[in-house]
């Protein structure tokens, strides 16, 4: 594969929204449960901030669902914004792109924030204080919702390793077996990615989910919880002050 960015997602960016769901098996699956879990009716107004919303197919999710929801969306790659500028052109007026690392990013007032599958690129000496910006941000009883691979416990971590091992091999065979990819595409991707990692232009971290959980409550999260998982594919939910979602739609006047 030609190298024409600097960064792995730089040179990828053409075939993410196509190879994405068929390279992880629970990323869609995890994009419905992000739409699901967020506090509001289909017609509340709120704003949101997506962080590393890449080619913005969560943001879109999003404002598909939430007619009157309006949000800014921060990504470091710009040939990954290049691919979100024209998808976002039928929400204009109710999105903002912006080209921006999420790790100095300030972020703008917001009911809710989520990421998809984008803070295992940021170190773990830098999640404190974007954990602390993000809390900051949120209006009172503000819901941050976190979709990331987390890793799993000692204890039964290698054993479902080689269970997920097995789980996205099936996957990616029926994708090729139903003309969404050819193995040799995979194959390629794959050898790719390696490539970039080795060369330290995709760097990813193994945080696990209980490291994020203790950090969002030691920045001052009330209310922190682990909702989802597909083996390391992981969901979190936080509310900036106590009572969740009983006290967020109170709060605001919602039924
Ligand atoms: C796996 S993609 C996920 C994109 C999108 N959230 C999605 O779910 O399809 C990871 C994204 O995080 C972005 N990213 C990684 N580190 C970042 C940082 N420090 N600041 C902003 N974006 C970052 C990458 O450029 C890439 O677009």
């Amino acid at each position: 594969m030609d190298t024409r960015a600097d960064t792995y997602f730089g040179n990828v960016a053409d075939s993410y929204d196509r190879l994405q769901p068929i390279l992880s098996p629970p990323y869609s699956k995890g994009l419905d449960m992000l739409v699901e879990l967020i506090p509001f009716g289909p017609n509340d107004r709120f704003d949101f901030v997506d962080l590393g919303c890449g080619t913005a197919e969560p943001a879109i999710r999003v404002l598909e669902h939430f007619c009157n929801a309006t949000g800014t969306c921060v990504d470091s790659d710009p040939e990954m914004l290049a691919i979100a500028t024209p998808k976002v052109v039928p929400y204009s007026g109710r999105i903002e792109l912006r080209h921006s690392d999420m790790v100095s990013f300030q972020v703008p007032a917001c009911d809710v924030a989520f990421s998809a599958k984008a803070f295992h690129h940021v170190a773990p000496e830098d999640l404190q204080d974007l954990f602390a910006r993000i809390a900051d941000a949120l209006s009172p009883g503000g819901c941050f919702i976190l979709f990331d691979t987390m890793s799993l416990g000692p204890k039964w971590g290698t054993h479902a390793q080689a269970q997920a091992s097995r789980f996205r091999q099936r996957h990616r065979q029926i994708a090729v077996a139903s003309g969404l990819a050819t193995q040799q595409e995979i194959d390629a991707r794959m050898e790719f990615k390696r490539a970039m990692k080795a060369a330290g232009k995709d760097t990813e971290y193994e945080h696990s989910a209980e490291y994020m959980v203790d950090l969002m409550k030691k920045v001052g999260f009330a209310e922190v919880a682990i909702v989802w998982r597909i083996f390391s594919d992981t969901i979190i939910v936080a509310f900036t002050s106590a009572g969740g979602l009983g006290s967020f739609r109170q709060q605001r006047g919602l039924p």
